[in-house]
């Protein structure tokens, strides 16, 4: 299954737009308040079997409304929605059965931490109805049970007459994927007595709740997606990388450093490669590592509303763009100037054009030790500041 095409009229910020969606990965970036999450909520609303408080019409739009096309077994469908509510306390209704199969869609909100949870014991795997993972879109994929999930696998993995073939190529999956973003932790063990999944790494084996939060996020993602393909098709024997869902994950790089933001989204594409992404980021380094036309960029329309960015193209993605020039020509940053610097450039300019070269020098003395010890910058400061002494003379 993919999500194709998805138009939204007078949805929560957004009066409208229109996105396509590529078939692999799709990153959208855009300003706060620009429409990100709402743009995920949109696409995820035609797969609710319930209701949601989370979505509301346009404030000023009579009704709103969403049409998202989706392809499945080489069919084409086209659930629309009416939007119509806007209180708070007011929840907008989606129980069609549009013909497409509605467990196909996984969502991540951003909250992706998790603390220590002792099992007592480990349950029966609990299949999940139509309502529960309803429900996961309005508070995202529930990573509660990742836990009792994976140890009764790692435990029970070699019980004869027991896991299908496939379920246990997924342990050995969420394994690996305990050190896809850094080969120094690796899996360990799971506790039989207490249950608890203990992790190598370079500081000692850990309870896998002592990992950091980045770590916690990236787990929560990866183990997240194969637990809930398994729970979400109790009957079937289903391996996770042939997983041709869509999965929706808002805020892609929260927690991670620059180093796992760069790698995150190729380290989804491996581990699911049949799956659909469409990720909301803020994150220069997750743009920078696109691929050609992954890129969903929105920006505010000259009349308050918000559009799509046309994004120079050169096939080749930006990987060999510098994070900078990502900010400028992607992200619609201004300027990657700090406030301070720009306004004593201005400044410094001012005073070289008035011929002041005392209140010149003073900024440029500041200048000199404040910026970096490379910076082409001071070169060019001390050029105009001697140029107002050559004038004088
Ligand atoms: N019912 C509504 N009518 C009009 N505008 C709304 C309505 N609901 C929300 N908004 C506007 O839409 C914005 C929310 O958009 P959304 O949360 O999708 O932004 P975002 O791009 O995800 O931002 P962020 O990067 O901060 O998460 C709010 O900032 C608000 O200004
Ligand atoms: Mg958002």
């Amino acid at each position: 299954m993919k999500l194709t095409e998805l138009t939204i009229n007078g949805v929560g910020g957004i009066k409208f737009l229109h996105v396509t969606f590529r078939p692999d990965m799709n990153i959208i970036c855009g300003p706060n308040g620009i429409g990100k999450s709402t743009l995920l909520l949109a696409a995820s609303f035609p797969f609710f079997h319930g209701h949601t408080q989370k979505i509301k019409r346009n404030i000023t739009s009579e009704r709103g409304s969403i049409s998202l096309k989706v392809e499945a077994n080489s069919a084409n469908f086209n659930p629309v929605a009416d939007i119509t509510v806007h209180l708070p306390t007011e929840s907008a209704h989606y129980f069609n059965d549009d013909g497409f199969d509605k467990r196909k869609l996984i969502k991540f909100e951003i909250m992706r931490n998790f603390d220590y949870k002792h099992l007592n014991a480990l349950n029966a795997d609990k299949s999940l109805s139509n309502d529960q993972i309803s429900q996961q879109l309005n508070s995202g994929v529930n990573l509660n049970d990742i836990k009792d999930w994976f140890a009764k696998r790692d435990l029970f993995e070699n019980v004869k007459n027991g896991y299908g073939p496939n379920t246990i190529k997924n342990i050995h999956l969420a394994r690996e994927c305990i050190s896809i973003l850094n080969p120094q932790f690796s899996f360990n063990r799971v506790d039989p007595k207490t249950y608890d999944i203990f992790v190598n790494t370079p500081t000692g084996v850990i309870w896998y709740e002592y990992l950091s939060s980045g770590f916690k996020s990236c787990m929560s993602l990866l183990l997240g997606i194969i637990k809930e393909i398994e729970l979400r098709y109790p009957e079937q024997d289903l391996f996770a990388q042939e997983f041709d869902g869509v999965i929706l994950i808002d805020e892609i790089e929260i927690h991670l450093h620059p180093e796992w933001q760069a790698r995150i989204t190729e380290a989804l594409t491996t581990t699911f490669p049949s799956a659909q992404f469409i990720v909301t980021t803020h994150s220069p380094h997750v743009v920078q590592n696109a691929k050609s036309n992954q890129i969903i960029a929105l920006v505010p329309d000259s009349n308050g509303t918000v559009r799509v960015k046309e994004l120079p193209e050169n096939g080749l993605g930006y990987s060999a763009w510098t994070v900078e020039e990502v900010l400028l020509d992607v992200m619609g940053m201004e300027s990657t100037l700090s406030r301070k610097l720009q306004e004593l450039l201005d400044n410094f300019e001012r005073l070289v054009d008035e011929e002041n070269f005392d209140k010149a020098k003073e900024i440029y003395d500041y200048l000199d030790i404040a910026l970096h010890q490379n910076s082409v910058l001071r070169k060019s400061l001390r050029i105009s500041l001697m140029s107002i002494r050559e004038r004088e003379e």
